[in-house]
């Protein structure tokens, strides 16, 4: 007895059959379906495999057709808060207040979670001190990293090895980040997203697909980072994304032999900025040489006692606040 091979059955299908097919078997005549049933209602199971029990029976040689659902999914956790970390301009602190933003937040009790945006240079996985550890993954979704300091997170750079170029074009990049997004964010109420600098096509994803709850803005208190933040806070408001407030870093440098405090990037001009916006004033973190170097060696200020630890708490608070009124 001749069976007609599994492709030309597969071409009988309808295509609402074949945009779930999961798998398709063929053996003395009869013929086993597996289907994706995930977001299905009973009825739209039943037609689907009446649909594909029809488009088989007609076919030549088959004695019987046989289709199974892939079981529901469990309906997904509720999806958690999203808070993006957002700056205008590179280098002046986003990944570290993001970083010590989480580490805070879950030291008063939240359940947070770490989403690295900056595809093209990551920095939470060593930020939060779990380089060379790798994701696992179930089914097709990611299971986040667990870190020291009660925060799991998700880093391009848990994905990809130390040191390799990272050179996606965009699409790749959105992909990744959606990956990333998309991964078992269980258990955690609150998810901080470290955004890459600028305006690009990593924030459009964002507000797009994965539109945050809340946008806090890293600026110096130089007048050029300000400049820049007022654009990053300029996309937010576009795009319908509440801005929490704006966190002024490297705001005073005390010179570690002398002990007086100067400005290098001058002083409070993120507070006026956020004032004339009226945006809230989260706080200041100073310029200081203990911040580098512990976010350097993946042991963050905001998991310590030090003062830093103080000012990242205070930040956290006014973030928790803001939370809680929502
Ligand atoms: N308040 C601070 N005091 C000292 N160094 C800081 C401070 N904030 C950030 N840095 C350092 O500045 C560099 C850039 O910070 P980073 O958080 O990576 O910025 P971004 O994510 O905006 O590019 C890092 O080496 C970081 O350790
Ligand atoms: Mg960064």
């Amino acid at each position: 007895m001749s069976s007609e091979p599994a492709d030309l059955l597969k071409a009988r299908l309808p295509a609402q059959v074949l945009e779930r097919l999961a798998s398709l078997r063929l053996a003395d005549g009869r013929v086993t379906l597996v289907l994706d049933a995930s977001g299905l209602d009973a009825a739209a199971r039943t037609a689907l495999e009446a649909e594909a029990q029809s488009a088989l029976a007609q076919a030549p040689d088959i004695t019987e057709v046989r289709v199974a659902m892939t079981a529901e999914k469990a309906t997904p956790a509720a999806r958690p808060r999203i808070i993006a970390v957002a700056s205008g301009k590179g280098g002046v602190g986003k990944s570290t207040v993001s970083t010590n933003l989480a580490v805070a937040l879950a030291r008063a009790g939240h359940k947070v979670g770490m989403v690295d945006a900056d595809i093209y240079g990551p920095s939470q996985a060593r930020l939060l001190g779990t380089e060379g550890l790798k994701p696992t993954a179930r089914e097709k979704t990611l299971i986040p990293v667990q870190s020291p300091y009660g925060v799991p997170v998700l880093s391009i750079a848990h994905l990809v090895d130390a040191g390799q170029a990272i050179a996606w074009r965009g699409a790749m990049a959105g992909n990744a980040l959606g990956q990333m997004l998309d991964g078992d964010w269980s258990g955690v109420d609150v998810l901080i997203v470290d955004l890459p600098p600028g305006t690009g096509d990593i924030q459009l994803t964002m507000l797009q697909r994965y539109k945050p709850d809340g946008a806090v803005i890293v600026s110096t208190p130089q007048d050029l980072a300000l400049i820049d933040a007022t654009r990053a806070i300029g996309l937010f408001d576009k795009g319908g994304v509440p801005v929490i407030g704006m966190v002024e870093n490297m705001a005073g440098y005390a010179c570690p032999h002398c002990g007086e405090v100067s400005d290098p990037f001058g002083h409070g001009g993120a507070e006026e900025t956020a004032k004339s916006g009226s945006h809230a004033f989260l706080g200041r973190i100073p310029l200081d040489i203990s911040i580098r170097r512990d976010s350097d060696a993946g042991t963050p200020p905001a998991a310590g006692d030090g003062p830093q630890a103080q000012a990242f708490a205070q930040i956290a608070a006014h973030v928790s606040a803001w939370l809680a009124a929502r």
